[in-house]
């Protein structure tokens, strides 16, 4: 059962506060889509067309990430080690097909872990600083007020399309619902309400899943913008009835992000 194994190895990290033993890992909470094929990353998801994220990067560890600045990609804590200097990463940008020979790619200098992250705090977002910036990029606004922390999001990623499913090699975009943080503590009851926001639909069927991580959960402000409401950072297995994806709540964060990138952007 080694792939059941390494699926329980990488959900004990990815979920920290949920006791690793209490995961159980089905053989698919995915269902065929219409067609009978499964349905693609995001689970439940459909093929982004180039250019319609510009922002969204990813990352060679595995994991989303978003433009933040000419050369800083924001993630997620745990898909980075710790704070410091780092050149072993690859950031890909500007291309939702990953072979795509007009991609863009970065290799990382130096990567700044939100400290709060291992403490009770939490907190799950992390910067990572290019070796050189992509000029001009695309940048994605964070959210700095909960006046978007609610309604129908977007989320994105090359991640798995099920359940111990395979990386994707086109971006994959859905829209699932925001859930409340009373519901939300029902299946994940260390949620850490101050820091974290759930979607997803209470019938399951859509959702991030593994190597979504770090990317962007994304709604359009009042002028039609596209604002970075969260981080993709966990979830018990995807797309189960009644557990909901849970992402940094990039408005609590927004100061720390700010201030941090203000000492590492060019
Ligand atoms: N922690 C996962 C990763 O590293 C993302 C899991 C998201 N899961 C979910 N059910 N929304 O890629």
């Amino acid at each position: 059962m080694k792939k059941l194994s390494t699926l329980r190895k990488v959900l004990a990290v990815a979920i920290g506060t949920v006791a690793a033993a209490a995961i159980a890992v089905p053989a698919s909470a995915a269902q065929p889509g219409p067609t009978g094929e499964m349905g693609p990353a995001v689970v439940g998801g459909t093929r982004a067309a180039q250019g319609e994220f510009p922002w969204m990067v990813r990352l060679s560890m595995g994991c989303g990430g978003a433009m933040y600045a000419d050369n800083l990609v924001l993630t997620a804590a745990h898909c980075v080690s710790g704070t410091g200097n780092n050149t072993s990463i690859t950031a890909t940008y500007g291309a939702v097909d990953l072979q795509s020979s007009s991609r863009v790619t970065r290799t990382s200098k130096y990567v700044y872990r939100n400290p709060g992250y291992s403490t009770s705090a939490g907190g799950d977002w992390a910067l990572i600083q290019l070796s050189s910036p992509i000029t001009n990029a695309a940048k994605l606004p964070i959210a700095t007020s909960t006046a978007y922390d609610s309604g129908t999001f977007t989320i994105i990623g090359w991640g798995a399309a099920s359940e111990g499913g395979a990386q994707q090699r086109y971006l994959l975009k859905a829209t699932v619902p925001f859930v409340s943080d009373t519901s939300c503590k029902t299946p994940y009851p260390s949620l850490k309400a101050a820091v974290e926001i759930c979607a997803g639909y209470t019938q399951g069927g859509t959702d991030t899943c593994q190597g979504d991580s770090g990317g962007p959960m994304v709604r359009r402000d009042n002028a039609n913008n596209w604002v970075q409401v969260g981080i993709v950072s966990y979830g018990r297995g995807c797309a189960r009835p009644n557990y909901p994806g849970v992402y940094a709540q990039v408005s609590a964060l927004s100061t720390a992000i700010a201030a941090k990138a203000r000492e590492l952007r060019v």
